[in-house]
């Protein structure tokens, strides 16, 4: 099933209760959460006491991105905090086995990232272990960056991987994502579309509303 996912990173966060509400309304299945700490990432963004607070305002699944350096450390705190989904960054990670068992011991999804410069390699150990693969198509910490096309052959080759094993499992896509080249990401075998400022620059419902479409 595709599933759109919406990042938060991009809303007026002055109301942003009501801007998840606007996507969830308009059928956005996921609520993508981009979680920084300026360690692995340059940028910080916000963090549990945000996301408890907003969870409040919606239902929908909770997908926390986490672009932190040895996330292993505080994932009962946003399992806590409300998280469904949690995906770690194999560059972020010294022990990616411990980690995706932690997140599953509490009870939530676990999936794990990988930055456009880095290898598939990196995380085919690790595809039949969790439950969602994301494949970054900008380089972490900001969102309105240019798509980087190259990433594709990488959703491709873990798609043939997927596909091979009789595995119908997630693949999410994140970074730089807009109606123009979704068709090829979803024909890559993307399946969990992230998107920021090209669902939340101007009318965030009409926007939802035509990338569900465009998704169908
Ligand atoms: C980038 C984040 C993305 C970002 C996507 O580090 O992981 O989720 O918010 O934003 P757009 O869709 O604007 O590239
Ligand atoms: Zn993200």
């Amino acid at each position: 099933m595709n599933i759109l996912a919406p990042s938060i990173l991009s809303a007026d966060f002055n109301v942003l209760g009501e801007q998840i509400q606007t996507v969830a309304k308009a059928g956005a299945q996921y609520i993508h959460v981009d979680v920084m700490d300026g360690i692995f990432v340059p940028s910080i963004s916000y963090g549990m006491p945000v996301i408890k607070s907003v969870r409040k305002s919606t239902d929908a699944v909770f997908d926390v991105h986490l672009m932190i350096t040895e996330p292993v450390r505080y994932i009962r705190d946003f399992v806590d905090s409300g998280a469904d989904i949690i995906t770690v960054h194999v560059e972020a990670c010294k022990d990616i086995d411990e980690t995706i068992r932690d997140i599953k011991a509490c009870g939530v999804k676990a999936a794990v990232a990988i930055n456009p410069e880095t290898p598939v390699d990196k995380i085919m150990p690790y595809l039949d272990d969790i439950d969602m693969a994301l494949v970054m198509s900008v380089h972490p910490g900001f969102g309105g960056q240019k798509f980087i096309p190259d990433v594709l052959d990488k959703v491709r080759i873990i798609r043939s991987y997927y596909r091979d094993n009789n595995m119908d499992k997630d693949i999410e896509i994140d970074g730089g994502i807009n109606f123009d080249n979704l068709p090829e990401v979803l024909e890559a075998g993307a399946n969990v579309i992230v998107a920021g400022s090209s669902v939340y620059r101007g009318d965030a419902a009409a926007n939802t509303k035509k990338f569900l479409e465009l998704m169908r």
